[in-house]
C-alpha cells in the first residue's frame, strides 16, 4: 500500500463505469473530493436510500457532510449547468455553499459558442461525428490551447474584463460560424448578462484551487481524485479521435488539480463487468445481437447525460490491463456484475489477433483492425443483488471475478451488484479501513 492517503478513482473503460457510487463510497472518509478534468459530458449517479442522484459537474462528494468538493483546473467548468446542479441539490435538502464547494478560478469556461461549435461540427462531419455529448468540451479545450480566445472563472467575477473578453470573442465566432455553418450572429451583451450574472452567484466559492489541494497535502488530510469519462476516451492514450478532450487517466490528476505527482494516492481503476460505449470508435467486443440486446436493458445503458443507448459487449481484459498499466492502478473496482446473471456462459476478450496474428502490445491506433480471442466461462442463474459477501456469491461468478483479477494483474477490491450503496462487496481490498 502506497504511503499517502489520497485515493484517485478513474475508468479504466469507455467512461460510465459506476465512478459515481465508488467515489461515493470512499468521500465519507476523505476531506476534499475533486473533479480534476471533462466537464458536464460526465454524469455521475449515485443512489441513497433509494433516491437517485444524477451529478454532472458537482463532485459526488457534495452527498457527504463534512465534505470539501473541488471543481479543479482542469474541468471545462459550464456554470449554467453547475448552477441548476446546486440548485438541485438545494430543493433535495443538500446543503451546497462556499465550505462544501471550491471552483478553481484558473478552470476554463463552457461558453455558449463552445455548445454551438460542438453541435455545427458534429452535423458537418456527418457518418464521421465523434458522437460527442454535445456539452462543448472539445471547443472549450481547444480554445483553452488557444489562449487568446479562452475565458477563465477569474473572468466571471471581473465584470470590465468578461463584457471587453465576451466582445472580442464573440466577433471571432460570430464571423467563423458564418463562414463555415451559414449561423446567426451570436448577442455579446445577452451572453455578458448571463455570464455575469453567474459569476455573482458563483463568487464566493471560486479559488485558487490549486493552492488549496497542496495546503492540504501537506497536512495530511485525505484527498479523493475523482475521474470522469474512462481511460480508452483520453485525448493522448485513448481510441483517437474517438476520445473526450481531456486526460482522463490518473496520470491527469497532477496536472489537472495542481499537485504533485505522487498526490494521486491509491490508484483504483473501475470496470464494468462487461464493456459499453457511447458515441462513435472501434469497440472489439461489442456485440451486435440479442447478447449487446440484453446487457443494454438489463444493465440499463442508455446515457446519464445524453439519454442515447449505448454500445454493449464483453470485457476487454487486453484493454483494461493497458489501462491498468497506463495509471499504475493498485486494485480494480467491478461495477455491475449482477447484469450478468442469467447467461449461460459469460465471455472475456484476452487478446487480439490482426490477419491471424497475435498483437503483442496493445495499440490504440490498431483497435479498428483487431479481432477478439475470447475465454467463455460458465454463467450463473441465482440473483446476486443481495450478495453482501464474497462467499455469497455462486461459484462462477466468484470464479468470473478472480479469472478478471488474474487477467488484469490487479486485486478487486470492489464488487457491485446494484445500485444502492447497501449492494457492494468489499473483497481484495487495500482500502479496507477506509471503504
Ligand atoms: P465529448 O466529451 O462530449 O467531446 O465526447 C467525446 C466522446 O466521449 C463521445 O464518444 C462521448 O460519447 C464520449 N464521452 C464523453 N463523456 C463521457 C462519459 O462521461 N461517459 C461515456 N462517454 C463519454
Amino acid at each position: 500500500m502506497k504511503a499517502s492517503a489520497n485515493a484517485t478513482v478513474i475508468g479504466l473503460q469507455w467512461g460510465d463505469e459506476g465512478k459515481g457510487k465508488v467515489v461515493d463510497a470512499l468521500a465519507g472518509v476523505s476531506r476534499y473530493v475533486v473533479r480534476f478534468c471533462g466537464g458536464a459530458n460526465a454524469g455521475h449517479t449515485v443512489t441513497v436510500d433509494g433516491q437517485r442522484f444524477a451529478l454532472h459537474l458537482i463532485p459526488c462528494g457534495i452527498l457527504h457532510q463534512g465534505v470539501c468538493n473541488v471543481v479543479a483546473n482542469g474541468v471545462a467548468f459550464d456554470p449554467a449547468t453547475a448552477l441548476q446542479e446546486i440548485d438541485a441539490l438545494r430543493a433535495r435538502g443538500v446543503c451546497v455553499a462556499a465550505d462544501n464547494l471550491r471552483i478553481s478560478a484558473a478552470a476554463h469556461v463552457v461558453m455558449p459558442w463552445h455548445k454551438l461549435q460542438d453541435s455545427l461540427s458534429e452535423q458537418r462531419l456527418g457518418e464521421g461525428k465523434i458522437g460527442t455529448t454535445a456539452r462543448g468540451i472539445g471547443p472549450c479545450y481547444a480554445d483553452k490551447a488557444n489562449r487568446s480566445t479562452a475565458i477563465r472563472v477569474s473572468d466571471l467575477i471581473c465584470p470590465d474584463a468578461l463584457t471587453e473578453k465576451i466582445h472580442h470573442i464573440a466577433d471571432i465566432k460570430s464571423k467563423t460560424f458564418a463562414a463555415l455553418f451559414g449561423a446567426d450572429p451570436l448577442d455579446p451583451e445577452a451572453i455578458v448578462t448571463e455570464f455575469a450574472e453567474y459569476g455573482r452567484q458563483l463568487a464566493p466559492m471560486i479559488c485558487d484551487t490549486g493552492h488549496l489541494l497542496r495546503r492540504a497535502c501537506l497536512g495530511g488530510e485525505r484527498i479523493l481524485f475523482e475521474g470522469g469519462q474512462g481511460s480508452m476516451l483520453d485525448i493522448d492514450h485513448g481510441t483517437y479521435p474517438f476520445v473526450t478532450s481531456s486526460a482522463v487517466t490518473a496520470c491527469g490528476v497532477s496536472q489537472g488539480a495542481g499537485v504533485p505527482p505522487g498526490a494521486a494516492g491509491i490508484v483504483i481503476g473501475l470496470i464494468k463487468a462487461y464493456t459499453s460505449r457511447v458515441g462513435a470508435g472501434p469497440f472489439p467486443t461489442e456485440q451486435k445481437d440479442e447478447i449487446g440486446n440484453r446487457i443494454r436493458e438489463r444493465g440499463r445503458e442508455y446515457g446519464t447525460t445524453t439519454g442515447r443507448p449505448r454500445r454493449c459487449g464483453w470485457l476487454d481484459a487486453f484493454a483494461v490491463r493497458y489501462a491498468a498499466e497506463l495509471s499504475g492502478v493498485d486494485e480494480l473496482a467491478m461495477s455491475l456484475l449482477d447484469v450478468l446473471t442469467g447467461f449461460d456462459e459469460v465471455r472475456i476478450c484476452t487478446a487480439y489477433h490482426i490477419a491471424g496474428r497475435q498483437v503483442d502490445a496493445f495499440d490504440v491506433a490498431s483497435m479498428g483492425a483487431v479481432e477478439c480471442t475470447y475465454e467463455t466461462l460458465p454463467g450463473w442463474k441465482p440473483d446476486i443483488a443481495g450478495a453482501r459477501r464474497f462467499k455469497d456469491l455462486p461459484d462462477e461468478a466468484q470464479k468470473y471475478v478472480q479469472r478478471v483479477e488474474e487477467l488484469i494483474g490487479r486485486p478487486v477490491g470492489i464488487i457491485s451488484v446494484g445500485a444502492d450503496r447497501q449492494q457492494t462487496i468489499i473483497h481484495n481490498t487495500h482500502l479496507r479501513g477506509l471503504a
